[in-house]
Parts: structure tokens; sequence; C-alpha cells
């Protein structure tokens, strides 16, 4: 079997000196949609930055094609007979050089600089693209899947809906033309229409085969999506669900948190 596209190995992480999730093994196949469901405030996001490079994980690797994406953390020499601080040298990881990999974070709350236009923004997204190929076929999906940006196409970000920036955020991350996608909560705070609007996006960018991470809140929404959906509980997967044996949104809440929720 060839190497998984993303793996996770014992990750550990948080802000320092909090830690926030611990021991988190995954695996994304080449080729594969996996879905993270948990609750709120237990950790997803942190975690996912720290795949994205925006936060050192404090122990554990992460491997992204084949390649490790953080530097190892070693004990070094003490350089001081009083003082015994700093003999770990840290894991450290860069958010540029995993970006370069095609490894592409579209962050929760769709943080866009507001006084850009759609067009603005979308032209620099491809710069994060680094020569892979297939920009041409990525400007049409995103035309395809997002016909309302073009309606917006001169629109200052301040003046567009939650739901349509999230449509920005989601066409910059595509325009980065990722070998990774992930999505933090993708329809978070949105009307039901839009909502709906984005569901059908995603999984038409699904259809041409983009990898993704995808967290939501939508049970029925994740296992319509995904190939995998990770349980993630108190900073931990607690339970990893394979394709074949999708559970409905009660099954879920039950696996979570017991026959009396
Ligand atoms: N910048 C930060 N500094 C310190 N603590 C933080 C920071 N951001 C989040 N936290 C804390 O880390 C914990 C995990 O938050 P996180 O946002 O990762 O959870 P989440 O599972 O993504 O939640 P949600 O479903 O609400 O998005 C929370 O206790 C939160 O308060
Ligand atoms: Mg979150």
């Amino acid at each position: 079997m060839s190497a998984p596209l993303l793996e996770l190995r014992g990750l550990s992480g948080g802000y320092p000196p909090v830690s926030v999730f611990r021991g988190v093994d995954m695996t994304v196949g080449n080729n594969e949609a996996v879905g993270l469901f948990g609750p709120n405030g237990h950790g997803k996001t942190t975690l996912l930055k720290t795949v994205a490079g925006l936060i050192d994980p404090r122990d554990g690797d992460i491997f992204f094609a084949g390649e490790r994406l953080n530097t190892e953390g070693k004990m070094r020499p003490r350089t001081s007979r009083h003082l015994n601080y700093d003999l770990f040298r840290r894991r450290r990881i860069s958010a540029e050089s995993v970006v370069r990999q095609g490894l592409i974070y579209v962050m929760q709350g769709n943080l866009l600089f507001p006084e850009m236009t759609v067009e603005e923004v979308l032209d620099i997204a491809p710069q994060a693209a680094r020569g892979r190929g297939g920009a041409a076929q990525m400007r049409d999906l995103v035309d395809a899947v997002f016909p309302r940006l073009r309606e917006r196409w001169h629109s200052k970000i301040r003046f567009l809906s939650g739901g349509e920036r999230q449509m920005v955020s989601i066409a910059a991350g595509l325009l980065a033309l990722p070998r990774l996608l992930i999505l933090d909560e993708p329809t978070l705070g949105l009307s039901p229409k839009l909502r709906i609007e984005l569901c059908e996006a995603i999984a038409k960018i699904r259809a041409e085969n983009v990898p993704l991470i995808v967290v939501d809140q939508n049970v029925e929404f994740l296992t319509s999506l995904v190939d995998r959906l990770y349980l993630f509980d108190h900073g931990a997967i607690t339970r990893e669900i394979d394709g074949s044996a999708m559970p409905s949104h009660e099954e879920v809440m039950t696996m979570m948190f017991g026959e009396a929720h």
C-alpha cells in the first residue's frame, strides 16, 4: 500500500502551557475525504491549525506526501551547570512550507481582508500554487461551483454576506491548487438556504476528486460527503468510522454522549 497523503502520528499540541489535543493518529489517503466531528471547544481547530503550521506541535509528527513537515524535537546538551531550562529543542513547523507543499487550510470564520474586492483576493490566491498544474481547470471549477462570486466580483469583502465570504475563502483555497484542502466549519452561522448552497458546492468540489478534511456540525452533510469520519472529543480521536457504516446523527450523538444525551 502506498503512503497516505497526510499522516499524523501521536500529535499533541495546544497553546503553551495549555495542552488542547493529544496523541492524535489520523490519516488521509490519496484521493480521500475525511470528516472530523466533535463538540465545540474541544480542539478541532487547534489540531488543524497545527497541521497547517500556524502552531508548533508539542509532540508527535505530521507527514505530508511522505515528508515530515515539522522539525524533530530533540534533547540538546545542557549548556549551564546552574540552569536547567530549555534542554528540549521544540518541534517547529512553518506555515509557509506547509502551503508550499500544497496543504491548504481554509480557516474557521473566513478571515479575509475587508477592504479588498473579491477579484483582488482571488487574484493573489494562485500565488500559493507554486507552479502546481491545473490552474485553468480550477478556475473553471470555482466559476461552476460559486457562480454568485462573479456577481460580487468588484464588491469589497466587507459588503459580502457570511455565506459569500465563506465562498471567497473556499475559492481562494481552491485557486491555491491544493493537494489537500482543509475546510474548518465551512457552513457555520449561515442561513439554511446558503448552508444548502455551500454543502452542494463542497459536494461538487469533492466530485472533482479534491482530497479533503472537513469539520462540520452537520453529521448528515459530513457522512454524505466523506469516505471516513473521525469523532473527536476532549482533544482526542475517540472513534474512526468507515464509509461502509456511516451512522445517523442520532447514532453519532449516542456514540459521543451515551444513551441519555
Ligand atoms: N488563541 C488561543 N489561545 C488560547 N486558547 C485558545 C485559543 N484558541 C482557542 N483556545 C482554546 O482551545 C480550546 C479548543 O478550541 P478550538 O477552537 O480548537 O475548538 P473547536 O473544537 O474548534 O471548537 P468549535 O467547534 O467551537 O470551533 C478551547 O478551550 C479554546 O478556548
Ligand atoms: Mg473550531
